[in-house]
């Protein structure tokens, strides 16, 4: 990994590094990941390459991936040189109580105290809400952070898996009420899930949230080591018969997807997965990308995603291969639709070097 390459995470003065460990894959309870001594060699290789972010949540593996994390920060007497990423929504009470689970206040304070125990920590440095519960107002929510960080208990704010709107939202209440910020937006984004791009890009950097890449390989599809004809194993292999949309990613267009980062790859003598998060850490907004592996032999070659630079004209190729289709209404944000309202002029007849007073960079710039 390029060691010293930090970004400041939203409007944040918190430095993370621009690849992160994402810990789904501590413990097998999901019928995938690692064992605790493999866990401990991804911790052990991505703290040694100069890692410094860290993904969990409270539902990884039913809690074992937050009680892991701890004995191993604690190993390393790493705690203060860490920042570790949490999340709270899901439900693990197994007496069906319909308030262990969801985003109001009584959960969030139930579900931090619980993190903390198992993390063998004071502090959480970037609490999430996982994702949206359907039912809790924005209001509750963030007033409840807010709170949180006042009492020392979490350091930063983040949402995950949320609609745009309730980001939105969210963080203009937090502006308008002094309440802390959301610091950071966690969203699927790979070369194969593109969505995102509709609303999240500049909603992020407009509104100073760093964007958290999750699964930026397609749970493992990117690295090419899954084929058409059914070959390959791993993660999405044990999940093919899953009913989570997450884990339906043999789809011809992914396979389209597949077959032109091969391409680009070779051209460039990188690993697939290598270059596919590189892809995704240079998208506008994005502050990191959580890396996931089973074995410090993947991690140690997707740390290196970083040491080069996609060339122009195969970063077009990719792009034009894993384009998403375009849906109502932003197909009215087009160039063509835009010449209408300004009589031929196009959004893109900005003067060099213009900035829009409204979009300003939300991800931070690169600090060496
Ligand atoms: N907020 C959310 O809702 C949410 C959801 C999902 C994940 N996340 C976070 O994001 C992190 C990363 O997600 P992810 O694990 O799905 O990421 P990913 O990068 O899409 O997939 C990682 C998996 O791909 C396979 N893989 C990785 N590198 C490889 C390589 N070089 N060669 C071959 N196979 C390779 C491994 O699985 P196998 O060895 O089993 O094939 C690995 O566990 C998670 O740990 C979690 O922290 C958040």
């Amino acid at each position: 990994m390029s060691t010293q390459a930090y970004y400041t995470l939203g409007r944040s003065g918190l430095r993370v590094s621009r690849l992160s460990l994402g810990t789904m894959t501590f413990g097998t309870e999901w019928g995938w990941g690692a064992d605790k001594a493999a866990a401990q060699r991804l911790f052990d290789a991505y703290l040694d390459a100069g890692g410094n972010f860290i993904d969990t949540a409270d539902v990884y593996t039913g809690g074992t991936s937050e009680q892991w994390l701890g004995d191993f920060v604690a190993a390393r007497k790493a705690r203060d040189q860490v920042v570790l990423a949490t999340k709270f929504t899901f439900n693990l009470d197994p007496l069906a109580n319909p308030n262990a689970g969801g985003n109001g206040r009584k959960n969030i304070l139930r579900a931090v105290e619980d993190s903390l125990k198992r993390l063998g920590t004071d502090y959480i440095d970037l609490y999430y809400l996982h994702t949206w519960d359907m039912i809790t107002q924005p209001e509750e929510v963030m007033r409840t952070l807010d709170d949180l960080v006042r009492a020392g208990k979490i350091r930063h704010i983040g949402l995950s898996d949320v609609p745009a709107w309730y980001a939105a939202r969210a963080q203009t209440l937090a502006e308008w009420r002094g309440w802390e910020p959301v610091t950071a937006l966690q969203l699927q984004y790979s070369l194969a899930e593109r969505n995102l791009e509709h609303e999240y890009s500049q909603l992020a950097t407009g509104l100073g949230m760093g964007i958290t890449a999750w699964s930026p390989l397609a749970s493992g599809l990117l690295s090419g080591k899954y084929r058409s004809d059914g070959s390959g194993a791993g993660r999405l292999e044990a999940m093919r018969d899953s009913p989570n949309p997450v884990f339906r990613k043999f789809t011809e267009r992914n396979w389209a997807i597949v077959a032109e980062l091969e391409k680009v790859a070779n051209e460039i003598d990188q690993s697939m997965a290598a270059v596919a998060l590189n892809w995704v850490a240079n998208r506008p907004g994005v502050g990191s990308v959580i890396v996931g592996a089973t074995s410090p032999e993947q991690l140690n070659g997707n740390l290196r995603a970083l040491d080069f630079t996609i060339p122009a004209e195969l970063l077009a190729r990719l792009n034009a291969a894993s384009a998403p289709e375009t849906p109502f209404p932003y197909y009215f944000f087009d160039s063509s639709m835009q010449g209408m309202m300004y009589g031929g002029a196009t959004v893109g007849d900005k003067p060099a070097g213009y900035t829009s007073p409204v979009l300003v960079s939300g991800s931070g710039a690169g600090v060496s």
